[in-house]
Formats: structure tokens, sequence, C-alpha cells
């Protein structure tokens, strides 16, 4: 016999499990299905566990580099129990997927452990059971790319999930992929005492995504943690040596080799649309493999929806979410569509790098003249206290309207402070809007006023 339900929901990352609940909110019969961990990679592989580790290292970093400044006597070194940090970690992400499960719960939304596969746009199959449902919506994520001659063991070729779960110290590490997850991942490795190298194909870390000038701060924070970082270079191939791997690298034209214990590869991800039948169903995919969808998710087959990594970039969480929540709506008969300003992005390096909205050169060919200035964290009492200095708040306006438009930071606490960012964009806010707020002293916060200000030609604690 099929189980019916108004919405089933395929995959319970953050995506899928938003959207179940908000379709149950509306008073539709729900279930969820999900192969292998409730939270999806968000919870289990990916941002919380990632964060975790990020925390954790901060910690060891601002005790070895801090305390002594600060008047603190450590008795001698600290010693790291990698066995322990991971249990915590993983405590973490289960206390984080566990509230899912009770989430689901209290709102009735019956969930399937097991791999979905339609068999046809109304039904699908999981394991031996048939599901049947009015509307589908499809959050089944992506994975990691993988580059020939470096398949994943998660031995001595780590992806991400890999390079998250390392219960020894490792000596040394070299990282393929100087992006979101490398660099991550590359700099918490540093601070716990690994030798990092990280290998980029392009001419800059983080190429093409974030604005020079946080890149530029960024790469000096990576050299003092000893980070090895080498541009325009293409890793071939690796073989054992005597102390670990002997990886071949083309730099800039020119074969030259680096050694490590292991290699991370995090060159980008791939959507999961080629698991589960969906051309069988006559879903379009495109030649990435994303799955298409108009403004309300919904695909070019009328009762499936696609939300979050699968439909395509920005491969965000908070995306995922916002996308399940309208696709809830949309099947409830609400008149919904995605229509936001901007998506922000965060990436949890030291400093962290936050941004929103449009880049100069974006604004400029958009505006023509436009307003740009900087306020640097140096002069922030908050930021002074916490000896966490580097960086800087960046607005971008229209000259003739004041309107922000794009907001740049690179610092402490960057991915706190961008929330302000996005609600100036989203309500159309102007540069006066935010530096005539009373910002509460003495906080980062304060930074987002005096850039604002420093934007109009009068910020108070710069030259
Ligand atoms: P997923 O979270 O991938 O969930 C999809 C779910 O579908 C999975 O649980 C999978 O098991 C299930 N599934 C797949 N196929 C099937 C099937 N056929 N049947 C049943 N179930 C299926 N984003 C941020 O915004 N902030 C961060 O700090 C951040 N850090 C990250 C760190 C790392 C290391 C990684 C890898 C990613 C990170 N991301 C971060 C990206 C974020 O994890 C993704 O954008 C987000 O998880 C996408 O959500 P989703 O719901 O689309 O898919
Ligand atoms: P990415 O797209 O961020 O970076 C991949 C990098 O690898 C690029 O700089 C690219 O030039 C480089 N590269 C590609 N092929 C290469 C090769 N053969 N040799 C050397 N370098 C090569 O991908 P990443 O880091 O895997 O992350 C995937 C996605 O996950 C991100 O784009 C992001 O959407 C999401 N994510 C988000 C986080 C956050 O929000 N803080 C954290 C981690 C991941």
């Amino acid at each position: 016999m099929a189980k019916e339900f108004d919405t089933v929901v395929i995959g319970a990352g953050p995506g899928g499990y938003v959207c179940a609940i908000r379709a149950a909110q509306l008073g539709q019969k729900v279930a969820v299905v999900e192969r292998e961990y409730l939270g999806g990679v968000c919870l289990n592989v990916g941002c919380i566990p990632s964060k975790a580790m990020i925390n954790a290292a901060n910690y060891l970093y601002k005790s070895q580099n801090a305390f002594s400044n600060m008047g603190f006597q450590l008795p001698g070194n600290i010693e790291v129990d990698h066995k322990k940090l991971q249990t915590w970690k993983q405590g973490v992400c289960d206390k984080m997927s566990g509230g899912v499960k009770q989430l689901l719960k209290g709102n009735k939304v019956e969930v399937v452990m097991g791999e979905a596969n339609f068999v046809s746009k109304n039904e699908i199959k999981v394991g031996s059971d048939t599901l049947k449902a009015k509307n589908f919506v499809v959050a089944t994520g992506s994975r990691p790319i993988e580059i020939p001659g470096f398949e994943y063991d998660e031995q001595t070729v780590l992806s991400s999930t890999g390079g998250l779960a390392q219960d020894k110290s490792l000596k040394s590490l070299l990282v393929i992929g100087g992006g979101y997850i490398g660099l991550e991942i590359g700099t918490f490795m540093a601070k716990l005492g690994t030798k990092v190298t990280v290998i980029e194909a392009g001419p800059s870390l983080l190429s093409g995504v974030v604005e020079k000038d946080m890149v530029q701060v960024l790469q000096r924070k990576l050299k003092k943690l000893g980070v090895n970082v080498v541009l325009n270079a293409k890793a071939k191939s690796f073989k054992k040596a005597q102390m670990g791997l002997s990886l071949s690298v083309e730099v800039n034209g020119k074969e030259e080799t680096f050694d490590g214990e292991k290699i991370l590869v995090t060159v980008g991800r791939k959507p999961n649309s080629d698991q589960l039948n969906l051309k069988g169903v006559g879903v379009a995919i495109d030649e990435r493999g994303f799955v298409k969808t108009d403004a309300q998710m919904r695909t070019n087959v009328p009762n499936i929806f696609a939300i979050g990594d699968i439909i395509g970039q920005p491969m965000l969480a908070h995306k995922a979410s916002h996308e399940g929540i309208i696709a809830a709506e949309v099947i409830a008969g609400h008149n919904r569509v995605f229509d936001a300003k901007t998506i922000p992005a965060v990436i949890f390096t030291d400093p962290e790098i936050a941004y929103c909205g449009m880049t100069e050169e974006e604004a400029k060919k958009e505006f023509g003249e436009v307003l740009v200035s900087k306020f640097p964290f140096g002069a922030n009492g908050k930021a002074v206290s916490m000896m966490e200095t580097d960086g800087f708040v960046k607005y971008i306006a229209d000259k003739k309207e004041h309107v922000i438009r794009g907001v740049h930071i690179c610092g402490p606490q960057a991915s706190n402070l961008i929330s302000e960012a996005v609600l100036a964009i989203e309500m159309g806010a102007r540069l006066e809007d935010v530096a005539l707020s009373i910002h509460p002293h003495p906080t980062l916060g304060e930074t987002m006023m005096e850039a604002a200000e420093a934007t109009l030609g009068h910020a108070i604690h710069v030259l």
C-alpha cells in the first residue's frame, strides 16, 4: 500500500527540513525522505562541524598568542587531544541534527529514512515503500567534485568530510583548491599546528569571489599562520614518498613538488541530480547538472519543485532555507517568488570575510559614479581590546542617491556584522540611514556606522 501525502520533500538538509516544517505549518500532510542524516551536509559534514573546529582552533590560537600580552601565564604548552576534539565536534553536530528531528516530529512531519527514486511525477520508491504526493520538493544537495588521479579514499586523499574528521594531529597538509572550504579547513588546521600548503589554480585565493583588498588582508594573516599559498598552480599527480606524499604541481607552467602527510581536495561541489531518476520523469537539468527552476522554485514539471544546492550557485545553507520556505508557501497557494535583493556570503577564515550586494566594479558599471570608503577595525575600541584589528568595513553607494549598493567586511565577527548590511540593502537604505542610527559603544557594530560616515566624508575616528 502506498502512503499518500500532500507534499513529499526529498532530502533533509537546510533546504529540505525547513521546507517540510513550513509546509506542515501551512496545514499540509508532509513527509521528508532522507538517506543519510537529518540536517544534511550542513549540520553533519559542512557548516556546523567546520565552524565547531574553527571555534575550537581559535580558542587554542588565542590562548597561545593573546594570553601572554594580557598577563596570563600558561603553565606550559597546551596539548591537543584530537580524539576528544572530534568527540566534542560530533556532539555539536548530533545536538543540531537531534534538534531537527524534534522539530520535524513537533510539526507532525513524517520522516522516512532511505534513498528516494522517482517512479512517476506523483510517486517515489524508498526501498520497498511507495510514497505518493500531489507535490514533491527535491532538495538533494551536492557532493564534492573529484579530480582525476585524486580519488577520495579519506585516508590519503581527503574530501571536506575527511578533512573535518581527523582524530590525530597532522604534521602537514596539502590543500588543493583555495576557495571557501580549503581556506576554512586550512586555517583551523594551521592553528592546530599543521604545516599547510594551499595549491590554487587561479591567480588569487577566492578568485572572482571576493574583493581584492580583502584577499590581501587574508593572505597576510595566512602568512603569519605559516600557510604557504601557491597560486596559478595545478595539481597533476602524487606519489608516496619517504615523509608521506609528494605532490607534483604545475606552477606558472613549471613543474614543482610539494611534500605533505595528506592531501585535501576542495575544488568545488556538484549537484546530486543524477541519482533519483529526475530525468526519467522529465525534469530539465542543465549541462552542469543543476535542476532548472523558475522564481517560485518550480521545475518544468509543474508539481515538482527544487531548492538548495541542486539548483545552483551560491551553494549556501541560508539560500537553501530561503528557497525551501518559498517552495512550501507556493505549494500552499501563496503568491511568493524569490525576490531577495542580495544573498550574503561569509567565509569563516581569519579574519572573517563577509559581503553582500555589488562589488565596486559592478556598481560603477550600473551607476557610473560611486562613493566608496573603508573604516579600519584598527580604529575601533572593541576590536583593539579583542586584539583583532586586521581588516575593514567597506561601503559602496551610488553617488547620486547615496543608496547602499554593496558592503564588504573583512575582520572580526564579519559574519555577524553583515546582517545589518543585508537589511540596509533590502530596505533600500542610504548611507545617511546607517550613519544616523545610533550604534552602541563599544561594539564592533560601530564600524558599520563609521564606515557609512567615512563614505559620506565625515567619520570621527579616522583622519
Ligand atoms: P544538503 O545539505 O546537501 O542536503 C541534502 C540531503 O539530501 C542530504 O542529507 C542527503 O543525504 C539527502 N539526499 C540526497 N539524495 C537523496 C535521495 N535520493 N534520497 C533521500 N535523500 C537524499 N554553507 C553556508 O551557508 N555556511 C557555511 O558555513 C557553510 N560551510 C560549509 C562547510 C563545508 C565543509 C561544506 C561541505 C559546505 C558548507 N556550506 C556552508 C554549504 C552548505 O552545506 C550547503 O549549501 C547546504 O547544505 C545545502 O543545503 P541543501 O538542503 O541544498 O542540501
Ligand atoms: P570553491 O568553489 O569555493 O573553491 C574551489 C577553488 O578550487 C577555486 O578557487 C578554484 O579556482 C580551485 N580549483 C579548481 N580546480 C583546481 C585544481 N585542479 N587545482 C587547484 N585549484 C583548483 O569550492 P569549495 O571550497 O570546494 O566549496 C564548495 C562550496 O561550498 C562553496 O562554493 C560554497 O558555496 C560552499 N561553502 C560555503 C561555506 C561558507 O558559506 N562559509 C564554507 C564552505 C563551503
